[in-house]
């Protein structure tokens, strides 16, 4: 692995070329966490792309303090959390306050929100051995085995699925895409497609993807704009499956997840809405997903664009707020962002 300080080009504006000075370089550079997991580990995804937004990942829980002096920053910034910050967690779906924002259907298409979850005591997806990353696909699909009632489905291994079936399964948003190069670059897609697979219930609102960018991600969707039925469905489900499993959680940075992005709740609430009036003036759109702390995503998921004047609309803080505040952030801001729309 290459020692040197990374030079990154003018134009590179992730945070890592943001946060790694040759200070705090030259103090990490060095180290190792127990899973043998180094600084050059944890930079190489946004070393090799440098239209990375954020462009670390951890390798394990012990990467954040390790690493912390690369780390924290990084996320202080994304999240506007401090090292004295405690993280707080409510699933409580009758704390949400979020009647359907729009029951005729005109502008939501649909919802979706899902979590990372990662084991306890394993290390996560940059570091993970095959051996291990092949226990969790059983020690979880066998869990998901125990789901009942409308939660109850059947699990797929990547291994062995056929291209049609996988094409469909990405286009209609129900399963990850292959060859993302920022988890390539991070070790994340090694040993592919061995270890990943998708668990999903008959109707497909209720689906499980196994070793991606996490061990776990569950994931509630479904057609229109009921976010509150979407949020209660996953609530039920993470509970089941935490009868069986145990995650990884400690009580400054929430759920341990590979990417500082999703530390915390873990959580994106998202709907795809219809805005083409909004889409032509994208200061103003711009404006109202800032002030609701949203992130505007295109419809196949991260780093695609938008196609028809829908957009994937989501809560962009994650960690520091409950994940009754993440969904209630995108509430709010789907509410005004509708009526900016009509009112065009
Ligand atoms: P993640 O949310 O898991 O971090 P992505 O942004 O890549 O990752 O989204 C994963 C998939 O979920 C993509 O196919 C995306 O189009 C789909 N998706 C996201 N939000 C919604 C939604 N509200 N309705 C339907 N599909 C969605
Ligand atoms: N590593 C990528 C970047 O820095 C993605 C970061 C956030 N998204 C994620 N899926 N973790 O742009």
């Amino acid at each position: 692995m290459n020692q040197e300080f990374p030079t990154f080009p003018k134009e590179c504006k992730s945070m890592l070329c943001k946060h790694l000075t040759k200070e705090v370089f030259t103090s990490l550079k060095d180290k190792k966490t127990s899973s043998g997991f180094t600084l050059q580990d944890a930079i190489n995804s946004g070393v090799e792309n440098i239209d990375s937004g954020i462009g670390v990942y951890a390798g394990d829980e012990e990467s954040y303090d390790t690493f912390a002096a690369l780390f924290d920053p990084i996320i202080e910034e994304y999240h506007s959390f401090s090292v004295d910050d405690k993280h707080k967690s409510n699933l409580n779906p009758n704390d949400l306050k979020a009647p359907n924002p729009d029951p005729e259907g005109k502008y939501i298409v649909s919802t979706r929100i899902r979590v990372g979850r990662n084991i306890d005591n394993l290390p996560l997806g940059p570091a993970i051995t095959k051996e291990q990353r092949n226990e969790v696909e059983k020690q979880v699909s066998s869990a998901l085995k125990s789901m009942s009632g409308t939660l109850s489905g059947v699990y797929y291994p990547i291994n062995g699925m056929s291209e049609e079936v996988s094409a469909k399964l990405i286009e209609d948003h129900f399963l990850f895409k292959a060859g993302d190069r920022y988890l390539e670059a991070a070790g994340l897609n090694r040993d592919w497609p061995e270890g990943r697979g998708i668990f999903h219930n008959d109707e497909k609102t209720f689906l499980v993807w196994i070793n991606e960018e996490d061990q776990l991600r569950i994931i509630s969707m479904q057609m229109g704009g009921d976010i509150k039925e979407v949020f209660t469905r996953l609530t039920s489900a993470i509970s089941e499956i935490e009868k069986s499993v145990k995650f990884s959680y400690n009580s400054h940075i929430g759920y341990i997840t590979s990417c500082p992005t999703n530390l915390g709740t873990a959580m994106r609430a998202s709907v795809h809405i219809k805005l083409p009036k909004l889409a032509e003036d994208m200061d103003t759109f711009k404006a109202i997903t800032d002030k609701h702390h949203l992130q505007i995503r295109g419809i196949h998921g991260e780093h695609s664009e938008s196609e028809g004047g829908i957009y994937d609309i989501s809560n962009k803080r994650r960690l520091g707020v409950t994940e009754v505040e993440c969904v209630q952030d995108m509430y709010d801001g789907v509410v005004a962002l509708i009526a900016k729309e009509k009112s065009l």
